[in-house]
Parts: structure tokens; C-alpha cells; sequence
């Protein structure tokens, strides 16, 4: 029997991704987004790549009642991937009421479906933000939380608290966290991608509107770092990869193959890329010279961080395996597409 899954946030960059793994796996997916940080022709393009159009339902997650419907018209619901959420860091600061509202209302309003509706399992999308800046590394899943540097980062932890509480309190629910690293890229098709509004604040997004005329030039966030070229290092992941480790969870949890309460993964590739290294992989992938210069730090910027990611290839069996340079060619051929539509 096919199964049903709901995939809150399914317009956005890494939903989109995840719905065409899904579909492309053999799971049905209902797609449930307000479209905030997202446009519906997403759907087009997930159609184009799979030859499915997934169900969408345009809902926000905070109206109870309102999310309440999805089940009762989706009555085969047995899954949920919970990627809705507001995710600006910097907005965060400015505006906390509203990410502790968005998060967390539309979390608990997920969650509490569940046994009424029964539903099997929830995956959860949580950020390597948790962990700061590990005083080890690379981080792993027992690596220490740290206070939240934002309102953003702090409603991944209450989050992540939320549903292990869930859980503990005899909820009827399996449960996997998944900590990404940072994410990037786009399908190779380049028919979805990441869209971001205004000026990008994101690495990638401002690279290569940077490379196709947007921007004048990229600002490097510092290069006097303890890092062997100076720049901050992080572990990219490719959006497709990580789509894929969506699947590989969603499958443990239809086939009763968890053995933890709430099981938590990392998912990058276990590897640390420095601005300065990532903007020459860029240039080498694609062979655009890329108008940078070098800046002062970013406040509340990670030195470095990258995952230990063995339990996720151990017990996911899942591996991140595109190479950076195919990945930051998905992300120019994606930016190259927009400008072809006439979108940016
Ligand atoms: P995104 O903004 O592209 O996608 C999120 C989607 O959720 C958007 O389509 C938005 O319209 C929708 N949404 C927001 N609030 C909603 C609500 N109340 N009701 C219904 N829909 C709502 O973001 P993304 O990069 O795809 O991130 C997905 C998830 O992964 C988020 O939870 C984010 O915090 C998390 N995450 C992202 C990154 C990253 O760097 N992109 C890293 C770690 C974790
Ligand atoms: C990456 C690197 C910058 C832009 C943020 C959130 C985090 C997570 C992912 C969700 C850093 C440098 C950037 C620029 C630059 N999201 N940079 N010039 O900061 O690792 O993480 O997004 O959970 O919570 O904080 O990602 O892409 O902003 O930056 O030099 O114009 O690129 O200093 O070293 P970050 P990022």
C-alpha cells in the first residue's frame, strides 16, 4: 500500500526537494504551506520532475481548525514531514513574537493531530544551530546544546523539547529529529530551487546573484578566524542529499525500525568548506569569476562548525554523495533558470 504523507512547508526550498524524493520513492504527499516563503508554481515544477502533482493544501499551520480539515479530507495521512516554519535568523531578532508564534503554534498544532488521526510518525526539521559553536568537532548528536544565539534558533530547541515531552508523555508517536547542517544547491534540473526574498542573507543565494549581475559584489565575512585560510567553515549540504535522508527516515518509521523514543540524526557530509574554498569551487565548477571582497565578521557569526554524520550513515544507511562542484553548479544552472523565466 502506498502511503500517505504530509509535508508542512512542501513549497519551500528543502519541502520541494524532499516531496519530489518522496513521490519519486513510491509515497503519496500532501503538501500543506501558506505560501509566505514560497510560491505556488513550485507545484508545476515538482509536477514537471516526477509526473506527479502532489495534493496542496493552502493552510497556515497556526489556525487549529484550519489544520484540523487537512486530516479529516486526507484521511491516510500515516506520516509527517514538518518543515513549515519561519527560518531568518536576523528577522528573528527583530520580530521574536513572531517566530515563537509561527514555530511553535504551528508545531503543537501538528502534533496534536497525530493520535486523533493516526498518525504514525513525525520528522522534524531541527539545525545544527543547536549545538553554537561546539567547543569540539566536529559535532555530534550528543555534542551539548548551547543557549540559542536567536529567537530563531532557540524555537528549534523548545521544539526539539516539545516533541521528545510529546513522547515521553505516552503519545502513541514515533518521532526523528534531523539536525541539518547548511543546505544548498538545487535539483538538477533546475525546475525548483531556493528562492529567496529580498537580499539573500544566505551564502549561496548571494553568490550567485552575485555571479549573474544582481549584486555588485560578495562580502566575505571575515578572514582573520582561527581557520586555516582565516574564512568561517561550515558543512554544506546538497538539498537533494538531504532530501534524500528524509526518505531513508520516513522509512524507518512506516517499517517500525526505530529503537529510540525520539531518534536524532545529524545530516550534513562531515566536512568543513571555508567561504574563501567554497567561492573557488564555485568559480572552478562553473568558470564565472566571482566579484568578492573581504569584510569585517558578521556579529554572532559560528567560527567553525561541521557534523560528525556516522550515525545517519550507520543506521539511516543514508551518505551524503554529490560532489561540491556539481553541487554549486545545481545552484548557478538554478539561478541561470530564473533568469531565464524572467524571475530574478
Ligand atoms: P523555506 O522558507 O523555503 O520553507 C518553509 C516553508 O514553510 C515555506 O514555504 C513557508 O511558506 C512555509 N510556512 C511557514 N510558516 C507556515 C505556516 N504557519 N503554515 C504553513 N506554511 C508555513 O525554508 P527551508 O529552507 O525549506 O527550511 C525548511 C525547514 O528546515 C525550516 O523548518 C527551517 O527552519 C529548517 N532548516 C533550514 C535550514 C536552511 O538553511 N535552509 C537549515 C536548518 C534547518
Ligand atoms: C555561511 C557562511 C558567513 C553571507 C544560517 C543560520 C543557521 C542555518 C543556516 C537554519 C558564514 C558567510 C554569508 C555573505 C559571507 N539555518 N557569508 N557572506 O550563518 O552558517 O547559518 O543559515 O537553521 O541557523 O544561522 O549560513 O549561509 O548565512 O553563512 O561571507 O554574504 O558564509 O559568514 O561563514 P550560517 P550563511
Amino acid at each position: 500500500m502506498k502511503e500517505t504523507i504530509l509535508v508542512t512547508g512542501g513549497t519551500g526550498f528543502i519541502g520541494s526537494h524532499t516531496t519530489v524524493e518522496l513521490q519519486q520513492a513510491g509515497y503519496d504527499v500532501v503538501i500543506v504551506d501558506n505560501l509566505s516563503n514560497s510560491r505556488e508554481d513550485v507545484l508545476d515544477g515538482i509536477e514537471k520532475i516526477t509526473g506527479i502533482r502532489p495534493a496542496f493544501e493552502k493552510v497556515d499551520l497556526r489556525d487549529a481548525s484550519a489544520t484540523e480539515a487537512v486530516f479529516q479530507k486526507y484521511p491516510k495521512i500515516s506520516g509527517i514531514i514538518h518543515f513549515a516554519a519561519s527560518k531568518a535568523v536576523g528577522e528573528s531578532v527583530q520580530k521574536p513574537l513572531l517566530y515563537y508564534h509561527n514555530n511553535i503554534v504551528s508545531l503543537i498544532n501538528v502534533l496534536s493531530m497525530m493520535p486523533k488521526y493516526g498518525v504514525k510518525g513525525i520528522i522534524f526539521s531541527s539545525s545544527c544551530t543547536v549545538y553554537g559553536q561546539p567547543d569540539v568537532l566536529p559535532a555530534t548528536e550528543e555534542t551539548p546544546i548551547k543557549k540559542a544565539e536567536s529567537p530563531y534558533g532557540n524555537t528549534k530547541q523548545i521544539n526539539e523539547e516539545i516533541i521528545e515531552d510529546t513522547v515521553k508523555s505516552g503519545s502513541p508517536i514515533k518521532a526523528i529529529l534531523l539536525r541539518y547542517f547548511n543546505p544548498i544547491g538545487a535539483h538538477p534540473s533546475a525546475l525548483i530551487g531556493e528562492m529567496p526574498n529580498g537580499v539573500p542573507q544566505n551564502l549561496i543565494p548571494y553568490l550567485t546573484q552575485t555571479a549573474i549581475g544582481i549584486r555588485k559584489e560578495l562580502s566575505v565575512f571575515g578572514d582573520d578566524y582561527d581557520t586555516p585560510d582565516g574564512s568561517c567553515i561550515r558543512d554544506y549540504i546538497y538539498v537533494v542529499d538531504l532530501a534524500k535522508a528524509h526518505v531513508c527516515a520516513m522509512t524507518r518509521i512506516m517499517e517500525d525500525k526505530t529503537t529510540e523514543p525520539v531518534e536524532v540524526y545529524n545530516i550534513g557530509t562531515g566536512r568543513g568548506t571555508s567561504v574563501l574554498e567554497l567561492i573557488h569551487a564555485f568559480e572552478k565548477a562553473t568558470g564565472v569569476k566571482l566579484n568578492y571582497k573581504i569584510v569585517g565578521r558578521r556579529a554572532g557569526d559560528i567560527e567553525k562548525v561541521w557534523g560528525n554524520v556516522d550515525k545517519a550513515n550507520k543506521v539511516l544507511g543514508w551518505k551524503a554523495e554529490t560532489p561540491l562542484e556539481d553541487v554549486l553548479a545545481s545552484a548557478w544552472k538554478w539561478q541561470c533558470a530564473l533568469r531565464e523565466r524572467g524571475i530574478m
